[in-house]
């Protein structure tokens, strides 16, 4: 069975979820972070080699200021506890959005878990924080006109594959699979160079209740999907791998 290399999620609906049963929202994002223990670990045991999660958007910041706080801390903790079971698994974290944006504490938490996890060799778990892609074409936008400027490249040179190597996420491939929960049919500024080409799932359930079983539906709605990336026929392999 056709299985994504690299799946995305949009984690979308804790505060809908929260809120129907009466609880503040922090209560669907403290749900949600079982959500991601347990989805984590079924992609590891199906074998995805990528898995880039959105957990928090460039955007975002403008939520009231208690929200925010509560979810850095939220994350923070999260880190701390997660260390082992994602060594454990093998997994190797990485961070994509802008660094600059988030609290010290947080910085310091996902240099360590990233510094812990480096030789780990098996999936690559990806979280986009303080993540936008705009803001990250941008970004990218600026470091290759610094580097034109200091004449360390030629603009003759500035081709799609250099220009993703400026990207946060130059070191991983493009999504094949991106899921979004909660109904929403958006992709809200995630990844908006690397989906070009990915499968796109949406689920009307909201985060904290999506479980390994609606996981698996995506996947096995994923084998049957037919991917010719603009050719007439489905791509075979070594097409896929030129694709970005
Ligand atoms: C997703 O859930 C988590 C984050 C964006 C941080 P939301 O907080 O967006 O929940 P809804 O969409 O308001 O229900
Ligand atoms: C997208 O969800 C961001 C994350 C899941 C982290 P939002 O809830 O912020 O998106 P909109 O505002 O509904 O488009
Ligand atoms: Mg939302």
């Amino acid at each position: 069975m056709e299985l994504p290399q690299h799946l995305a999620i949009i984690m979308d609906g804790n505060g809908r979820w929260a809120q129907a049963r009466g609880l503040p929202r922090i209560a669907g994002h403290q749900q949600g972070v079982r959500t991601v223990r347990e989805v984590v670990k079924y992609c590891v045991a199906a074998g995805i080699a990528y898995l880039t999660l959105y957990a928090f958007s460039s955007e975002n910041w403008r939520r009231p200021k208690e929200e925010v706080e509560a979810l850095m801390s939220l994350l923070a903790t999260y880190l701390d506890n997660e260390t082992e079971l994602l060594t454990r698994n093998g997994i190797r974290l990485n961070v994509i959005g802008d660094m600059t944006k988030l609290p010290d504490n947080v910085v310091t938490m996902l240099r360590k878990t990233m510094a812990a996890t480096a030789t780990n060799g098996g999936m690559v778990l990806t979280l986009a924080l303080s993540y936008g892609a705009r803001d990250e074409i941008v970004r990218a936008t600026r470091r290759i006109a610094a580097d034109v400027a200091a004449g360390r490249l030629a603009v003759e040179q500035v081709d799609e594959d250099v220009f993703a190597t400026y990207l946060d996420s130059a070191d991983i491939p493009s999504p094949d699979l991106l899921i979004r929960t909660s109904g929403e049919m958006r992709i809200s500024n995630f990844l908006l160079w690397q989906l070009a080409y990915a499968e796109l799932y949406f689920c009307s359930c909201y985060w904290p209740e999506f479980d390994v079983e609606q996981l698996q539906s995506a996947l096995d709605d994923y084998a049957g999907r037919c991917r010719r990336f603009g050719a007439i026929e489905a791509a075979r392999a070594e097409e896929k791998e030129n694709s970005h």
